[in-house]
């Protein structure tokens, strides 16, 4: 399971049933317009399963790692290996200055450092749009010699092949063409309609669902993550069933959040399907059954 960075909200573990659901081709051109870590471009990239690649995402400064990790991977690792080795006579301290380096200047190895040593691999900014995230003292981050074998790996999947933009996705639907397959996973709806501090930015439930009918209209293939379930917190109602959407559950695994308090709690996220792919898939013997992965 190789990822970039750690990054809460990954898809890491459920990329392989994600992509089945695309449909993708030599011919398809993948589409993360809320990327993160691109957990589902990732795993395709890797697998050779589209024949380019688009991540997006409206934080920039994530945008522009995503490019450095393309563009020049070993400047990356050699960066991030002297951040990892610097830290070792006051771990906290070092963190907490790299952070504030950070806020100033966005340096994109600044982020990588950080990204590894923040707190379950969450973000978090405070109104100022200042990462503040605190760093978990128990673990220095990943090692750089597994670092540097992760970034040449995937960085050889995606470079040539991809584009990275941090444009909103509002602004997208007037990019598509055809050939293009679409994987969204933006902010839960339990937390995007105030201001979200998991993210730099963030998603208006409205607005999403005004953007959904417009790329239905549009005819766009896309898969969607948008609701879920732990233990008995859901995350929002499901979307209405107007927009005409087929809507499946996938069994994420035990909540790792629930773990550490003692408790064991599963977790389930919603998959929406669009109308235009669900009937290219209707066309193949491929079945929705399998979907519904059991814990
Ligand atoms: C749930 S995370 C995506 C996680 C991703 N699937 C992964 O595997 O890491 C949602 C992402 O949407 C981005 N985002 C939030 N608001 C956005 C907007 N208005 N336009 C584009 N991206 C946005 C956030 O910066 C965040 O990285």
């Amino acid at each position: 399971m190789l990822q970039p960075f750690q990054y809460q909200g990954s898809k890491r573990l459920i990329a392989p049933v994600i992509i089945q659901r695309l449909q993708l081709s030599r011919d398809s051109e993948l589409v993360e317009p809320f990327a993160g870590s691109a957990a589902v471009s990732v795993r395709a990239a890797i697998d050779r399963l589209a024949g380019c690649y688009w991540i997006n995402d409206k934080n920039k400064p994530l945008a522009d790692l995503w490019r450095v990790i393309l563009e020049e991977p070993n400047r990356l690792v050699q960066d991030y290996s002297e951040l990892w080795h610097a830290q070792k006579s006051d771990p906290q301290g070092f963190y907490i200055t790299i952070r504030n380096r950070f806020n100033e200047d966005h340096n994109s190895a600044d982020l990588f450092y950080l990204l590894s040593r923040a707190v379950k691999g969450a973000v978090r900014y405070n109104s100022m749009g200042h990462f503040n995230q605190s760093s978990d003292n128990r673990r220095l981050g990943t090692q750089p010699h597994i670092v540097a074998k992760r970034i040449s790996a995937i960085s050889n999947a995606l470079r040539g092949r991809t584009r990275i933009t941090a444009i909103d996705y509002r602004a997208m639907p007037a990019l598509y063409e055809k050939g293009q397959v679409w994987y969204m996973d933006p902010p839960y709806q339990g937390v995007s309609s105030t201001r979200d501090s998991r993210y730099a930015c963030t998603v208006v439930r409205s607005e999403f669902e005004c953007f959904l009918a417009d790329l239905i209209d549009m005819r766009v293939p896309f898969v969607l993550s948008y609701d879920g379930q732990t233990g008995t917190k859901t995350y929002g109602p499901p979307l209405p069933s107007e927009l005409g959407l087929h809507r499946m559950e996938l069994y994420a695994g035990r909540s790792t959040a629930a773990t550490l308090l003692g408790r064991t709690e599963h977790t389930t996220e919603s998959l929406y399907i669009s109308p235009h792919l669900l009937g290219r898939m209707s066309c193949t013997k491929d079945t929705t059954k399998q979907l519904l992965l059991s814990p």
